[in-house]
């Protein structure tokens, strides 16, 4: 029984592999099919033939029942027998015997013209010498004249009309053995393959049945980096989120800047401080920015270059050129220029453009008066340029003039005071010369008196 089996085993695995089909010939199979032809052919010797690469031509090819595999084929190759000996090109058949190509002994012929470059006939069952003259091809049955119009047998139903998606040979070219939506035409050389085109984002299911939803995250890994792929409901529709890879952008590829600034960096602001600022806002910036120099402009509370002044001090101004200070009018502590004062120091007020002493103490004294007027004078002389004279003579006559009309007064009080006392005199006089009328020398020295005194009271007039 057990042998029996076995034997059964056996042969089935044999007869498997008689009924497998070869593949198309190597050019190492060729020559190793060759000797037993050379034998018949040119005589019993050891031959090494050597095919030449490129010249075989295949005449008949006899369907295998699988794709590209065959069972027997006719073909016309160049070769030398033997190393050093001359080229000969001929036809010959060979077979495929257990998956292995054997030469047809007998067939090694000279190659018929009719064959010479001509396209390979496929329609045959059998690729033999003396079946179908030059062309040695035992033709399919006329049940196989469509489709691919190959058989793999003599048999109106060893047709091989289309190939299966697995490459079987099949009898009919409607694929429906392979399944649903798949087509076998001409322009696929009849073999069954998915016509199924699914929309964007899906893609066709492993057996042409339907289109499956494909995660474009699993699909194409798009997210680059290390980033991370989050798929939404469109198959196709998905982000990437690059946190802590150090990239950016819709796949994570964009690299980012090596240092994060937190703030793009602010120009320096040009709000003014007291004390002169050297160094700007300390912004990282990749290019080293040069150190300022100092400033060397007088009365510059904050410079812009060594040789620029951004803005004056208190008491000076930007002269127009925009880079040096000059000096305000005195008592001024900001002006728009010298000669126009906006704001004045202390104890000062603004009138128009001058800077005016504040009469706290409603009505100074003229000392105080003439003392302030004297300073003015000479700080005014000793400290501004010569241009600013006729403004500062304006500016002293107005201390000047309550100080003449002091004096005016005083003197319209002496000479009331005179009038007074010549008034008196007179009268005085009058008496003397009803009493005394005899006192000629007193009455003399008396007019000469009198009119010493009308003299000085001209004089007084006068001034
Ligand atoms: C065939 O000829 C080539 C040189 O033309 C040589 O290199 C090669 O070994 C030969 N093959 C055989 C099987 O002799
Ligand atoms: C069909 O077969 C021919 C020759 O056998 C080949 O050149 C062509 O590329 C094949 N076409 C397809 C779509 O496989
Ligand atoms: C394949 O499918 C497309 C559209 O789905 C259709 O236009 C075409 O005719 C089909 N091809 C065959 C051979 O049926
Ligand atoms: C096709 O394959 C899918 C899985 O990809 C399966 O669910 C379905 O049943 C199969 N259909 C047929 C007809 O084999
Ligand atoms: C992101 O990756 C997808 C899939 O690889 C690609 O189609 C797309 O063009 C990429 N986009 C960018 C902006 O690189
Ligand atoms: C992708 O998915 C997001 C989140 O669900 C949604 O807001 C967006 O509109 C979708 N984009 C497209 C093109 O479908
Ligand atoms: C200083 O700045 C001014 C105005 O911006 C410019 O005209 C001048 O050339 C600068 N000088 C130096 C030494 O940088
Ligand atoms: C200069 O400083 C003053 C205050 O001292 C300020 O009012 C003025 O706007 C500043 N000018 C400029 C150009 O910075």
């Amino acid at each position: 029984m057990m042998r029996e089996a076995v034997l059964v085993f056996v042969l089935c695995v044999l007869s498997l592999s008689v009924a497998q089909d070869c593949p198309l010939p190597t050019i190492a199979q060729l020559e190793s099919v060759l000797p037993p032809l050379l034998v018949i052919s040119s005589g019993s010797q050891s031959y090494s033939p050597n095919v030449t690469e490129g010249s075989v031509q295949y005449v008949c090819l006899a369907q295998g029942s699988m794709i590209d595999s065959y069972q027997a084929i006719t073909l016309i190759a160049t070769f030398t027998p033997n190393p050093g000996e001359p080229e000969q090109t001929s036809i010959f058949d060979i077979e495929c015997i257990s998956g292995t190509w054997s030469g047809r002994t007998g067939s090694l012929d000279p190659p018929p013209a009719s064959v010479v470059g001509v396209p390979p006939r496929t329609n045959c069952y059998r690729c033999r010498e003396g079946f179908g003259g030059d062309t040695r091809c035992r033709e399919c049955d006329s049940a196989c004249n469509s489709g691919l119009m190959r058989c793999t047998g003599s048999g109106s139903t060893d047709c091989c009309l289309s190939f299966t998606a697995s490459g079987q040979c099949d009898g009919s070219t409607d694929c429906t053995s392979s399944g649903p939506n798949y087509v076998a035409t001409e322009s696929n050389n009849f073999t069954c393959t998915c016509n199924l085109t699914c929309s964007a984002g899906y893609t066709v299911n492993s057996n042409c049945t339907g289109c499956d939803s494909t995660s474009i995250c699993d699909r194409d890994s798009p997210c680059m980096n290390g980033g991370q792929c989050i798929q939404y409901s469109p198959p196709d529709n998905y982000t990437c989120d690059c946190t802590g890879t150090g990239y950016q952008g819709v796949n994570c590829t964009v690299m980012l800047p090596p240092t994060p600034s937190p703030t793009p960096s602010p120009t320096p602001s040009p709000t003014p401080s007291p004390t002169p600022s050297p160094t700007p806002s300390p912004t990282p910036s990749p290019t080293p920015s040069p150190i300022p120099s100092p400033c060397t402009v007088s009365n510059c509370d904050n410079c812009q270059n060594s040789s620029c002044c951004k803005n004056c001090s208190s008491g000076s101004y930007l002269n127009p050129d925009g880079c040096t200070c000059g000096s305000c009018g005195v008592s001024c502590s900001r002006c728009l220029d010298s000669s126009c004062c906006t704001e004045c120091q202390l104890g000062y007020e603004i009138d128009g453009c001058e800077c005016e002493a504040a009469d706290s103490s409603s009505v100074g004294s003229v000392s105080s008066s003439l003392e302030s007027a004297s300073f003015s004078l000479e700080s005014s002389v000793t400290n501004l340029p010569s241009t600013e004279t006729p403004q500062l003579s304006s500016s002293t006559l107005t201390i000047v003039a309550p100080v003449v009309l002091v004096l005016v007064l005083c003197v319209c009080i002496i000479i009331v005071f005179v009038i007074v006392i010549i008034v008196r005199r007179n009268r005085k006089k009058k008496l003397v010369n009803l009493d005394l009328r005899y006192v000629d020398d007193f009455r003399i020295s008396l007019d000469l008196n009198s009119a010493c005194q009308s003299k000085a009271l001209i004089v007084f007039v006068t001034i």
